[in-house]
């Protein structure tokens, strides 16, 4: 685990550590997140990905979360997930887990970022382009309800 001491405590787990934190970001995952994984998908996937989980903090709770696969034979990350308390947002604080991680993630060498994001989820959309990833495909009916999707991107 890695604690950053700025503003924002910030903190990164591996596929070593992440187990004892994982229960909290399971119940933010479910409660607030639009699409969350069950239990087994969560299971399924760390036992299986090379992943770091970074995790925003409030005193000693969990209040936000974003998750990153490493692909791409280390040169790149997948976000699968990025989530922030309800009462957390609008604050600043998803751009600067956003930009911790990536920049911490680059460091490491895992400098290309690949996601998929909801064609209508405005926020996201907005916070990812203003960390510098564009647009670059569509994807249609790419959600199990059927909502499009478009793959975002940075070229570094
Ligand atoms: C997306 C999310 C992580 C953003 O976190 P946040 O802390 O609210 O975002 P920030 O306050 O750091 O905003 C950073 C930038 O994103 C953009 N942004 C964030 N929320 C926005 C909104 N609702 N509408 C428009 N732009 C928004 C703005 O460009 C903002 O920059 P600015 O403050 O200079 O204008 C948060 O809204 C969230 O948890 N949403 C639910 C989960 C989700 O949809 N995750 C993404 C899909 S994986």
């Amino acid at each position: 685990m890695t604690s950053f001491s700025n503003e924002v405590d910030i903190r990164r787990f591996s596929k070593d550590d992440y187990r004892t934190h994982l229960k909290e970001v399971v119940e933010l995952d479910e409660c607030f997140f639009e699409r969350p994984w069950k239990l087994e998908n969560w299971e399924t996937f760390c036992s299986s990905r090379e992943f770091y989980i970074y995790c925003l903090y409030d005193e000693s709770k969990i209040m936000g979360f974003s998750l990153f696969e490493i692909i791409n034979e280390g040169e790149a990350v997948h976000l699968h997930k990025i989530l922030l308390h309800p009462v957390m947002r609008g604050l600043g604080k998803g751009y600067r887990l956003f930009e911790h991680a990536r920049n911490d993630l680059a460091a490491m060498g895992h400098c290309g970022c690949y996601l998929e994001v909801a064609t209508d989820n405005k926020g996201a959309i907005a916070l990812y382009e203003k960390c510098g990833l564009e647009v670059v495909r569509r994807v249609a009916r790419f959600y199990g309800n059927g909502d499009d999707a478009f793959i975002m991107m940075n070229y570094s």
